[in-house]
């Protein structure tokens, strides 16, 4: 068996399926878009643990042999109860805050993120590792997720446009895109804030993971 099986509330997660087909072309994908539980940036932890311990086994019972969280929202709250209940590889996806740290210059970066990955002890332990001298903004977004999901393409560019005026003189000169639906936009977002900042995500770096662990597990 080569399956990966990868979990998005929705379609947020095919920008990371896209990097792990470029990797590892031979592997068979299986996308759990759950739609059905759209949205899971505003769901209490508890729900969102049975939701996708529920989707893990169904994923287990196809085959899959590697899980990967394509959400930030579900890693950031459930990664380690996960880890502890299924006994195969679970790659997730966090705000890649670590890279903004490193680029950062002004020493002032954003973190557009879901309700739930804003407020999660998991961001602020990235933040506090890597940013001890760096201005962090935590943008919590209530519905872009959901306006992206459901190609709304234009009211989510004025959503984000309306928050960013309180944020642009503030010297910020990298975002992080923290919820995988924010990096399907990422050309309308980084015309909205210009073109001086740098807008960084975990996509590629979550991909090079899964392959890491995929040549470790040896499936082919
Ligand atoms: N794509 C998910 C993330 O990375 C969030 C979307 C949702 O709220 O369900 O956080």
């Amino acid at each position: 068996m080569k399956k990966i099986g990868i979990i998005d509330s929705g379609i947020g997660g095919r920008g990371i399926k896209k990097e792990i087909k470029k990797l590892i072309p031979q592997a068979e994908i299986i996308y759990f878009a759950d739609s059905k539980n759209f949205p899971y940036g505003t769901k209490e932890v508890e729900e969102l643990n049975r939701i996708l311990e529920k989707n893990i086994s169904e994923l287990i019972s196809k085959g899959t042999e590697i899980i990967v969280l394509a959400c930030n929202s579900a890693t950031v709250t459930s990664i380690n109860y996960l880890r502890e209940r299924f006994n195969i590889p679970i790659v997730g996806v966090e705000p890649a805050i670590k890279m903004a740290a490193k680029n950062t210059k002004t020493k002032n970066i954003a973190v557009f993120a879901t309700p739930i990955t804003s407020k999660s002890e998991a961001t602020d332990r990235l933040i506090n590792e890597y940013c001890k001298d760096i201005i962090v903004y935590k943008i919590p977004f209530e519905n872009l997720a959901g306006e992206i999901e459901n190609n709304k393409i234009g009211v989510a560019g004025l959503g984000v446009t309306k928050i960013w005026e309180n944020y642009k003189n503030k010297n910020i000169d990298v975002i992080v895109l923290g919820c995988t639906h924010y990096t399907l936009i990422k050309n309308q977002i980084q015309k909205i804030v210009g073109d001086q900042i740098e807008l960084v995500d975990s996509n590629s770096a979550v991909a090079q993971q899964v392959k890491k662990v995929y040549d470790e597990i040896n499936i082919d």
